[in-house]
């Protein structure tokens, strides 16, 4: 499967539902998470991402392994719905885009 990881918290830029073959992706508050059952890993959302938040699972950073487990447990919640397409960021997704430490933010 593919994660996205804390760089799309408070920023959503959504440029990756678009491309996503499967719609995999669901979306809460204020971040994304990828489906683990469904991603096929054709890995076409990755640099669509202006956040660069989106890794193979193989690929994820060491600093951001517990999103492995945070994409799964997000999928499961009601507050997570599939998204297909498209849609404005958050406001303040350019000031928050490379911001450290925003796991404190995630709305679940
Ligand atoms: Fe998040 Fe990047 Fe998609 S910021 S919503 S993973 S395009």
């Amino acid at each position: 499967t593919h994660v996205v990881t804390e760089n799309c918290i408070k920023c959503k830029y959504t440029d990756c539902v678009d491309v996503c073959p499967v719609d995999c992706f669901k979306e809460g508050p204020n971040f994304l998470i990828i489906d683990p059952e469904e991603c096929i890993d054709c890995a076409v959302c990755v640099p669509e991402c202006p956040a660069e938040a989106i890794f193979a699972e193989e690929d994820v950073p060491p600093d951001q392994q517990h999103f492995i487990e945070i994409n799964a447990e997000l999928c499961a919640s009601d507050n997570y719905k599939t998204i297909t397409k498209r849609k404005a960021p958050l406001p303040d997704a350019d000031e928050w885009n490379g911001k450290p430490d925003k796991l404190q933010y995630l709305e679940r």
